[in-house]
């Protein structure tokens, strides 16, 4: 693959791709005209597509992503500490037939390193541990990204707390608010924090808990004044539609949108039946990919949902499962206000391009 160009080599480690990505990128050719009319946030944009938290680790990275035409761009999660991160490898290909449904990712799946041709068919497992450079790096790196936006084009900015020896849940919940307040003070347009995290508190990952979210957004929203607050959430099954109703009712007040889904756990091992990826606790990683998209999909019409019957303002970022132009118009008609794309974005750098054209 080294003659080709990607936003993020997953051939290589996490400090390879932030030091030295993105590798091969011609960025020449794709330029807005005209004046942007989209309204997104406040913010005008030229199309509300762009790239999630994750592949785009540093400004050279969301640059990158501007300038070929990807207008709403998150700058990978970053937390308040320097964090190493899981073992290298972080992604493997999973062998799948269509869908990623929810009893699928309650067996295990094989992951290997053999990629399909056709990204329409490609489902990833991703399992980095959010790696960080602290904010010694990304407080300035931040500033350049959020200069690298061109006209009709928006940085977000993605934080999460980070669970340290003996923290309580407010000590938790309070450093989520830390990183989004170097956040705003950094400039950022509009800070996401991601929840699909683990919780202090409870068992379990932080977006299935009302309390948890509602303290966390309370929290970072009194640091960051008018800044738009978002939160990243995982896929909620039906039987858990209370629990997400709960939580938009709560939030409502605090959130200018929600983006969704992040992925969906799942067990990964070899083709021997053994854990695919080295380390304690990794047997479970979260997928993402066209086999996922049915959920992201499935969660963007159940928030238009709630947001039509209860007549909240909330918008919506729909994620997971991209790869195609027609992928992104399906969000739009299932009431998404912008729509994102990692593993496609990643696989096809002109996913953006292909999307304008077919507009
Ligand atoms: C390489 C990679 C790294 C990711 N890192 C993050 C992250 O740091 N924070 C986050 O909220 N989501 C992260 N994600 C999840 C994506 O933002 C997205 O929610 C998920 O991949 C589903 O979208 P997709 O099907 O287009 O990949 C990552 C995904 C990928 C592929």
């Amino acid at each position: 693959m080294s003659d080709k160009a990607y936003f993020y080599d997953w051939n290589k480690t996490f400090e390879d791709n932030a030091d030295n990505g993105p590798f091969n990128m011609d960025l020449s050719g794709i330029e807005n005209t005209g004046e942007p009319e989209y309204d997104f946030l406040g913010f005008k944009v030229y199309t509300p597509f762009g790239i999630p938290a994750g592949p785009l680790p540093t400004a050279k990275h969301t640059n990158a992503a501007f300038k070929l035409g990807y207008d709403v761009v998150v700058y990978k999660t970053q937390r308040t500490v320097p964090f190493k991160g899981n073992e290298f490898p972080h992604i493997l290909s999973l062998k799948l037939d269509g869908d990623l449904t929810m009893e699928k990712a309650s067996g295990q799946l094989v992951g290997d390193q053999n990629y399909p041709e056709d990204i329409s068919k490609l489902t990833i497992t991703n399992s980095f541990g959010m790696p960080s450079y602290g904010p010694d790096f990304w407080v300035d790196d931040l500033q350049k990204a959020i200069k690298g936006a061109g006209k009709g084009q928006l940085l977000i900015m993605s934080v999460v707390g980070t669970i340290q020896e003996g923290f309580t849940p407010d000590e938790y919940y309070n450093d989520f608010a830390y990183g989004a307040k170097l956040a705003a003070d950094a400039g950022a347009p509009v800070i996401e924090v991601n929840l699909s995290c683990p919780n202090v508190a409870t068992e379990g990952v932080l977006c299935y808990s009302k309390d948890s979210v509602l303290e966390i957004c309370k929290r970072v929203k009194a640091v960051i004044g008018d800044v738009p607050l978002l939160i990243k959430i995982g896929y909620y099954t039906p039987a858990q539609q209370e629990v997400l109703e709960e939580i938009v009712d709560a939030v409502v007040p605090y959130v200018a949108g929600i983006s969704s889904i992040n992925t969906i756990a799942a067990a990964i091992v070899d083709e021997n039946g053994n854990q695919a990826l080295k380390g304690e606790g990794r047997l479970k990683s979260g997928c993402c990919g066209a086999g996922i998209r049915w959920a992201g999909l499935e969660m963007t019409k159940r928030l238009d949902e709630i947001r039509k019957r209860k007549g909240y303002d909330f918008k919506i970022v729909g994620v997971g499962g991209v790869v195609t132009p027609e992928d992104y118009k399906h969000y739009i008609s299932h009431g998404a206000d912008c729509v994102m794309s990692a593993t496609g974005a990643m696989w096809n750098q002109y996913l953006a391009k292909e999307i304008k054209e077919s507009l």
